[in-house]
């Protein structure tokens, strides 16, 4: 089967007529779905933005969100949000509040809307700040403890739902496809060519979920499993088991593309 990925994309940078011709770009291609890994856009055109794929593009359309996605909200009403949009669509699917979408009878897909744990390098004392402290309702006005226990445990609650659609998933195809915004290893991190050092990885890497897909992962060595993300727009590959790859997806703000055409299960 054939997937076209996304991640990224940051429609916030683009007038509609520049996103209109991102869609004509995207039915061109022949491809099965669309796998959409955060970064769509901000709060307030988020659900403008996934229905204007809904009612242009004629295949499933699976996506996360991102940290961006956020951007002039909170986690719950986007939550919200997601839930009424893709209740009145046709062709979308969110992964955080699905069971696993299974395609071709092979390929199982799953996701969720994941965050960065600061868990890596030196969360307590980087001088980095990233604009989702000042944007995001949940993040905004916190001390660095709080930030960093309040992050923990958004990331916790993605990684124990995604966990559980994982091993689900595992059982039912061989070939597993898991969509996360945040790599979830330090080494997948990419950013400029290279891993993300000690001062970056804390806000760009979810090890409580890289963990999860590793535990999963050994239990069942006769899977494969694809892990697509995205969030440092720096591309990279890292295989952290036999029978798990992670690609990273480059991004430009203001000129998205098709990351990747992918054919898997075929
Ligand atoms: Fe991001």
């Amino acid at each position: 089967m054939r997937f076209g990925w996304l991640s990224d994309i940051h429609l916030e940078f683009l007038d509609r007529d520049a996103i209109d011709a991102f869609i004509v770009k995207l039915r061109r291609h022949d491809v099965d779905a669309w796998l959409v890994t955060g970064d769509i856009g901000v709060a307030s055109s988020l659900t403008d933005h996934l229905r204007r794929f809904d009612a242009s593009l004629a295949v499933p359309v699976c996506f996360t969100l991102g940290n961006h996605d956020h951007y002039g909200g909170s986690v719950v009403d986007v939550e919200r949000e997601m839930r009424a949009c893709v209740a009145t669509a046709s062709r979308l699917v969110w992964l955080a509040g699905s069971e696993p979408t299974v395609m071709g009878g092979k390929v199982a897909i799953v996701g969720d809307d994941t965050w960065a744990d600061a868990r890596y390098g030196n969360a307590r004392a980087t001088p980095v700040l990233l604009n989702d402290f000042f944007r995001i309702a949940d993040l905004k006005g916190l001390d660095r403890a709080a930030l960093l226990k309040t992050l923990a445990h958004l990331a916790d609650a993605a990684v124990a739902r995604l966990e559980a659609r994982l091993r689900a998933a595992a059982g039912m195809c061989p070939e597993v496809v898991v969509l996360t915004h945040v790599p979830p290893f330090r080494e997948a991190a990419w950013h400029e060519g290279r891993p993300s050092d000690d001062d970056w990885v804390p806000w760009f890497a979810c090890r409580a979920l890289g963990e999860a897909i590793l535990r999963v992962a050994h239990g069942h060595p006769e899977v494969s499993f694809l892990v697509l993300c995205g969030h440092t727009h720096g591309e990279g590959e890292y295989r952290p088991a036999a029978n798990v790859t992670v690609l990273t997806a480059a991004a430009e703000y203001g000129a998205p593309e098709v990351q990747r055409i992918l054919e898997i299960g075929s």
